[in-house]
């Protein structure tokens, strides 16, 4: 029987990396982790070589030669068992009366349409062996306005209805689908943030402090293992829209 697999797209990001490494501490290394990235080479080879059970697939997901990449890679290495929708972007920040046609197309294409289309191929191969995980990666900002993240937010919370809805389809076919909400957490996506406006998103976060890439991670494993969980939306965020 070919070893199941788990696909992190971004992994070469903050997120991405840690859900890699919790996933392989927590399955002992008996998982086979896709381990993807666009640009930094660099970041995913480091992550790869901490990982034994692995392999590095490069793709630009935004395109469908590379989404198709993503997903022969993956079958020649095993059964596709989880897929962890986390690769985004959030910029450009744009004001809503300012927003470009090719920024809603950009940020709509990765955040949304990419895990859309993954999700459809992924979920065919899953249903074809009889079981499947998928968890995406959403954001506080899909319930929450931020001037600047419309279409961000827009793309956020269209990946939480599509979320539910596969959810929905697929669960009695044996594939869940879940997603995760993080708050504000320290990666290069907010490292830009100066430290002004850094202290103004602190003052809203019950916890008092950015969150760790590994919390986001915890919870996207939970969402794996337990097995009656399906269409939830779990929040990690300090407490920051109590
Ligand atoms: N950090 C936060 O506070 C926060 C909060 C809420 C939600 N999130 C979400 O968490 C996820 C991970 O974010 P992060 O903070 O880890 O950001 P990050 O460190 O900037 O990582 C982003 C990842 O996405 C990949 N990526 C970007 N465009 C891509 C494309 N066209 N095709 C394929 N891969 C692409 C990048 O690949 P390369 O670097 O290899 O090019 C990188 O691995 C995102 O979905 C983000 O929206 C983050």
């Amino acid at each position: 029987m070919s070893q199941d697999v788990a696909v992190i797209t971004g992994s070469s990001g903050g997120i991405g990396r840690a859900i890699a490494k919790v996933l392989s501490e927590k399955s002992s290394g008996e998982l086979r982790l896709g381990l993807h990235y666009k640009g930094n080479a660099e970041a995913a080879k480091a992550l790869h070589s901490e990982i034994p059970n692995s392999f590095l697939i490069q793709a630009d997901l935004s395109t469908s030669v590379g989404r198709g990449a993503l997903l022969e890679a993956c079958l020649k290495e095993g059964n596709p068992y989880i897929l962890v929708n986390n690769a985004g972007i959030d910029k450009p920040h744009e004001p809503a009366l300012n927003i470009r046609e090719d920024s809603l197309d950009l940020i709509l294409g990765v955040n949304f349409k990419t895990p859309a289309l993954l999700m459809r191929d992924f979920a065919k191969e899953m249903i074809k062996s009889g079981s499947g995980v998928i968890v995406n990666v959403s954001s506080i900002l899909a319930k929450k306005a931020l001037t600047g993240s419309a279409v961000y937010r827009a793309s956020k919370a269209a990946l939480e209805a599509l979320t539910k809805q596969l959810a929905f389809e697929w669960g009695p076919k044996g594939v869940r689908v879940n997603a995760v909400s993080p708050g504000f957490i320290e990666t290069a996506m907010t490292e830009t943030i100066g430290p002004e406006t850094r202290n103004l998103i602190r003052q809203e976060i019950a916890l008092g402090q950015f969150g760790a890439a590994e919390a986001v991670a915890l919870a996207v494993a939970h969402l794996i293992e337990n097995d009656y969980l399906n269409g939830a939306v779990l929040s990690v965020d300090g407490g920051m829209r109590l």
